[in-house]
């Protein structure tokens, strides 16, 4: 296929030199109906802010430019096709889990969730076999899943529709996909990957081998976390085999607004082109600027990241250098007031902090801003504040996959439930998922029995400052609970 040609931007490009008038939503009407400060601030973009039919791509509902330019997407990620999703890899998330599950069937799972797939097990009502992956109990951080893991979970549940896995974690950890690809497909099942964070992957040798390269049957990533496009623009590529690709594109059209965003399918095909043509020299910038912040960091007093070394005797697993998670607790400092000192006194915004760290992403947009970020974090050592910080437990390793799963996550949203304190919660069954950051892993899911160990860790955790994720109410004054 040509690579050179982005078939839908170039429609959109067309169509914002034309003076054709709407009689159609949106009623902004290429921005007539906004006020003047609206159309300062979006410009020209409202101009192809249009009906996808009857405005940019062809009318009647055929998509002949969008599928055009999905189909150049699934060639240049590796795969037989591919939807462009708006509303992010959460509509993927929910599709891969919807168009191979039932309610009641298995779907092999891993523990380290994003609340997205969470969601798709409560839509679906699949009953999760969950799988753990290792932990790196010195930073408390989760790591890959293990195939042998997998094989194992197989072996044990062999009606189990899907596996699905989590890949790369937040932090950058990469399973042995390859490995796991073999062991699925040696079963029978596929391999569905939420690769949210390796949109980039597929562009350069340098980075994890992306999953559909690894042989995935399916996988979702956020092409607007670490690329070009716009925010929510998120692709799904699918391989041929073992997935039923009617109903995946069917359930994409059920989950997906039936008013997509043309500036977030525009900006996909955009990247796309600029991917497949100029990827591999724009990700060998972007990884030797993260290795120059990863070496300025390392002299930095107080500060480290970490990175591959967390994988040693982990073969097949591997690391996204450009995600730069810095630990900032030697100098007295949680990773919430360091981010608090960039923001506001050098005007460098952070991806994500917690208690110990704050996490960076390098991407193909960085260029001298790096040198901000460095002048940033070289100042955080005259911040120190001795005797304070964080004294956290570190490892929740222990704690994970503690709770008996009484109930799917189905069962759990739908039952009766009540609020009661969290230190009478010990015993109950939880209506809801907790994900404390770190390590970002939910320590309860909907459905699992509530040990008391895990509230008396969740209590200490957010004495000392630890973020809750999920959780109805934030202040973890109360938990939601099958009555
Ligand atoms: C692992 C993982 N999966 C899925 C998502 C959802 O992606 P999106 O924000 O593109 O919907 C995220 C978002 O952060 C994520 O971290």
């Amino acid at each position: 296929m040509d690579q050179t040609r982005a078939p839908f931007f170039e429609r959109m490009q067309e169509f914002a030199a034309s003076d054709a008038v709407m009689f159609s939503t949106p009623g902004h009407k290429r921005g007539a109906g906004l006020d003047d400060a609206g159309r300062a601030l979006f410009g020209d973009a409202l101009s192809v802010d249009v009906p996808h039919g009857g405005g940019v791509d062809t009318p009647h509902f055929s998509w002949g430019l969008l599928r055009q330019a999905e189909r150049l997407a699934a060639e240049a990620h590796g795969g037989a096709d591919a939807r462009f999703l708006v509303n992010g890899s959460t509509t993927g998330n929910l599709a891969m889990l919807l168009a191979t599950c039932n309610p009641g069937d298995e779907v092999i799972i891993t523990r380290m969730l994003h609340k997205s797939l969470l969601a798709g097990l409560v839509f679906s009502g699949a009953r999760p076999v969950y799988l753990k992956p290792a932990i790196d109990r010195a930073h408390n951080l989760p790591l890959d899943t293990s195939p042998g893991a997998v094989a194992e979970a197989l072996r044990a549940h062999p009606r189990a529709k899907a596996v699905v896995l989590v890949s790369p974690s937040y932090v950058g950890v990469t399973s042995d996909l390859a490995s796991i690809a073999d062991i699925c497909h040696a079963a029978g099942v596929p391999l569905l990957v939420d690769e949210a964070w390796g949109p980039h992957f597929h562009f350069h040798p340098d980075l994890p081998q992306s999953a559909m390269a690894s042989g995935a049957d399916a996988s979702v990533s956020s092409t607007h976390k670490m690329l070009g496009a716009l925010t929510q623009g998120s692709t799904l590529v699918l391989r041929e085999g073992l997935l039923d690709i009617e109903r995946l594109h069917t359930v994409v059209d059920m989950v997906q607004t039936t008013s997509p965003s043309v500036l977030i399918f525009g900006s996909l095909d955009a990247s796309r082109r600029q991917m497949a043509l100029h990827g591999r020299q724009l990700l060998f910038q972007a990884l030797e600027m993260a290795r120059q912040v990863r070496d300025e960091v390392g002299d930095i007093e107080g500060l480290s990241t970490v990175g591959p070394r967390l994988l040693a005797g982990r073969p097949g697993a591997d690391f996204d250098i450009t995600r730069v998670l810095v630990d900032v607790h030697e100098l007295g400092l949680t990773g919430y007031e360091a981010e608090e000192i960039l923001r506001d006194e050098h005007g460098v915004m952070v991806e994500m902090s917690d208690l110990m760290s704050v996490l960076f992403l390098i991407t193909i947009g960085d260029t001298a801003s790096i040198l901000r970020l460095l002048a940033g974090l070289e100042a955080l050592p005259a911040h120190r504040k001795p005797g304070h910080g964080a004294s956290l437990p570190r490892s929740t390793g222990e704690l994970l996959f503690a709770g008996e799963i009484e109930l799917t996550p189905r069962e759990a949203f739908s039952a009766d439930t009540e609020r009661i304190a969290p230190e009478a919660a010990a015993g109950r069954i939880s209506a809801e998922s907790i994900t404390p950051y770190p390590p970002g892993i939910p320590i309860i899911t909907p459905g699992e029995r509530i040990r008391a160990e895990v509230i008396d860790y969740l209590r200490a955790g957010v004495e000392a400052g630890m973020y809750l994720s999920g959780l109805s109410d934030e202040s973890f004054a109360s938990l939601r609970v099958v009555r």
